[in-house]
């Protein structure tokens, strides 16, 4: 019996596989490969192709002989979804309602969805990005799975930095560090966003997390539905604040580089939101491990190694 994995030839999908595997799980992988690159991947079976398409889904689920599903593939681009919203609904909720049809057609009935905190509402009450609407509405094509029994697991993962090795790193051009690293590569001060914000050193704070540890997240989440869990929604993240202050100070450190900002207009909105790491440890064993510049460093080791110098 195999577990499934969706994009996971992605940045967190191949963290996911390669914390399963070591934990002894057998994994196949179904990606598209349009941000994935099968490099990522050893010696893990990987069938290309998207989880929109109904027959191939219905095919993997069988051949593989699979009994649950963990699903990252999908767009994560909040920017980008609100410049561009509709590949955001087909491949994010299209894509979501597809796999769901494959698993209640073929009796699996265990899934964990890779979401984010960019699914909790804002002040208005709905999610801030057509990003995080999907994934809300992705959220709950899952969660009424249970109306067929299907058992599910909802993490909500913060913002998601860090390689488990250099060559796994983030991509995206838009990571959560790129900013200061792309500053750090050119030779320029970083941009601070205001530094009058209601936190101890003024400075925005969010919940960095190392994708090792939303990687070892997803692997809790797989044990506790074989164990019979009928699942739940956690957030994902290290549950403290990393001010962005603190970041440039680890930056700089890792680096060697100057990184004292230049402070300019704060944007709109709170300063970011951190997990509720004790319910998510209580509830599903899980706790990240790896602290502010552990996921600093190895993003900047995998951000280097990314480079064309
Ligand atoms: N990176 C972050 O900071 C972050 C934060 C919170 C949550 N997440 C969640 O993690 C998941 C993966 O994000 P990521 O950062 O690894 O992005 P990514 O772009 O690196 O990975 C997405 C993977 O899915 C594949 N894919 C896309 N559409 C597909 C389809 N229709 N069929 C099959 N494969 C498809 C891509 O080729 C890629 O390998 C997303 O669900 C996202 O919501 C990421």
């Amino acid at each position: 019996m195999s577990w499934l994995v969706t994009g996971g030839a992605g940045y967190v999908g191949a963290h996911v596989v390669r914390a399963m595997a070591a934990a002894g799980e057998r994994v196949v992988v179904l990606d598209d490969l349009s941000t994935g690159d099968p490099a990522r991947l050893v010696a893990v079976p990987l069938v290309v192709g998207s989880v929109r398409d109904r027959g191939l889904v219905r095919r993997v689920l069988r051949e593989h002989a699979v009994q649950g599903v963990v699903h990252l593939a999908g767009r994560a681009g909040a920017e980008e979804s609100g410049a561009d919203p509709l590949p955001y609904w087909t491949e994010n909720v299209e894509g979501t309602v597809a796999l769901l049809e494959g698993c209640r057609a073929k009796g699996v009935a265990r899934v964990v969805l890779s979401s984010t905190a960019a699914a909790y509402p804002e002040a208005d009450g709905t999610p801030r990005s057509p990003y995080g609407r999907t994934a809300l509405a992705a959220e709950w094509a899952v969660r009424d799975g249970a109306a067929w029994g299907c058992a599910a697991v909802v993490l909500r993962c913060c913002e998601v930095a860090g390689a488990a090795t250099p060559e796994l790193g983030d991509r995206s051009p838009t990571g959560p560090l790129a900013p200061v690293f792309r500053a750090v590569d050119e030779g320029r001060r970083p941009v601070l966003h205001g530094d009058g914000h209601p936190t101890p050193d003024g400075s925005p704070v969010r919940d960095l997390v190392h994708v090792a540890d939303v990687a070892d997240a997803h692997l809790a989440a797989v044990r506790a539905l074989t164990a019979g869990s009928p699942g739940g929604t956690h957030d994902v993240g290290r549950g403290e604040p990393s001010s962005d202050r603190e970041v440039l100070r680890l930056v700089g450190e890792v680096t060697g580089a100057d990184t004292e900002p230049e402070v300019v207009a704060a944007r709109p909105g709170a300063p970011g939101r951190l997990a509720a790491a004790d319910r998510t440890a209580r509830e599903l064993g899980f706790r990240a491990r790896r602290d502010l510049r552990s996921v600093v460093a190895s993003a900047w080791a995998a951000w280097r190694a990314q480079q064309p110098f």
